[in-house]
């Protein structure tokens, strides 16, 4: 075959602006991929701030109904679970845009509402999601910088400095409450604050991935902000507290002529129907996420005592996950710690290189890793 150029440059040449300068996403390495790299067994993933109680008994059977349906697209409006949804939020079945995954719903925002001509706004330090589906589109991010502990605990989202960067091509700002990598959160007084000062003609995107977990008197449930505020959209998963994150489901609620523009940019069946049933069968199964977050917070307050015994500094996390400063170059400990077993995950494009993210396991996957942690560190 004659070849006139280097392929690869070409092809990459031929790619939009913004997709040719992306760095794709670095997902935690799979337990498969580590036990066939590296000869080992049993080795425990606290990688990707999955659930370690795995999903509710109610969603396997409910998972089962579908099998003999598996021929039929799903329900490309997803009926079902909008009205359960809309039901226990207290919304309407036109304010949820359903997605494969809230990162879904977090990309149909920006294919939305951003153009090449726009910017979009999130801090530094912020879920890696906002500046890989910003840039796709070739819009301008605007990094606003986190506090560096002055004025607010350190590495958090400064909300101040956010809405400095907000200029006039801003169409959207990304807010993670909790944030992941940090764990940090914003209170409600702030975010509230925030909302009512932004421009109306942003786009204030609340992800709250990690909502279920939080458990702090100040902590907003912006959900309830929805009808107040046109431009406001709040995100939530499936992936997390409720333990489907294979299956791939969020959502986002917003007043329904936001929803309306998602929806014009959503892939008519992006959600499938086992994750559907599972996601309705989930939000049935209340005891199951009671059990999951309280075994959250023992592991988190069991991985922390273990980190202060290393004398370790870490960031305070809302989290199911933990960023811990190891002190040293965090890429040759996370190797280290892969040799030894376990995977956790490096935060070096977050801009924290001293950092690894560690995701709360079981009770004997969090000792294993804080062993596994003082082994290396001895070295
Ligand atoms: C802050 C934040 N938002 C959104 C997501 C997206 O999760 P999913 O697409 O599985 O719903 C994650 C996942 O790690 C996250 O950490």
């Amino acid at each position: 075959m004659r070849q006139r150029f280097d392929m690869n440059q070409t092809i990459a040449e031929l790619a939009a602006p913004g997709v040719q300068a992306l760095r794709p996403y670095t997902p935690g390495k799979p337990l498969s991929e580590l036990e066939r790299e590296y000869g080992i067994r049993n080795a425990v993933k606290l990688a990707s701030n999955e659930n370690p109680l795995g999903p509710s008994p109610r969603v396997l059977q409910a998972l089962q109904a579908q099998f003999p349906d598996l021929a039929r697209y799903p329900d490309g409006n997803g009926f079902a679970l909008k009205g359960e949804l809309a039901r226990r939020l207290g919304v309407a079945p036109q304010n949820i845009t359903l997605g494969n995954g809230s990162n879904d719903v977090l990309e149909l925002v920006a294919r939305a509402f951003l153009t090449a001509r726009s910017a979009a706004v999130f801090s530094a330090h912020a879920f890696a999601v906002y500046p890989i589906v910003t840039q796709a589109i070739g819009a301008r991010a605007n990094v606003a910088a986190a506090h560096d502990g002055s004025r607010g605990p350190k590495f958090a989202h400064d909300l101040e400095a956010m809405r400095a960067a907000i200029d006039a091509d801003t169409r959207v700002v990304f807010i993670a409450n909790p944030n992941n990598p940090t764990g940090t959160w914003v209170a409600e007084r702030e975010l509230r604050a925030f909302v009512e000062q932004v421009p109306d003609t942003v786009i204030v995107v609340i992800d709250e991935a990690y909502f279920e977990y939080v458990d702090e008197p100040d902590y907003p449930n912006a959900m309830q902000w929805i009808g107040e505020f046109s431009n406001l959209l709040v995100t939530r998963t499936f992936s997390k507290a409720y333990g489907l994150a294979a299956l791939r489901i969020g959502y986002g609620v917003s007043q329904a002529p936001l929803a309306d523009m998602l929806n014009r940019v959503r892939q008519p069946f992006n959600v499938n129907s086992l994750a559907l049933a599972a996601a309705v069968a989930a939000l049935t199964d209340q005891d199951h996420l009671a059990a999951s977050v309280h075994a959250n917070r023992a592991g988190m307050q069991q991985l922390v005592d273990g980190l202060r015994a290393l004398q370790l500094d870490f960031i305070p996390s809302v989290g199911n996950f933990v960023a811990v400063d190891v002190g040293r170059d965090a890429g040759q400990v996370y190797e280290q710690l892969l040799r030894e077993g376990v995977i956790v995950r490096p935060v070096e494009n977050y801009g924290m290189p001293g950092y690894l993210r560690i995701s709360i396991g079981l009770a004997a996957e969090n000792r294993r890793a804080l062993e596994a942690l003082g082994r290396v560190l001895a070295r």
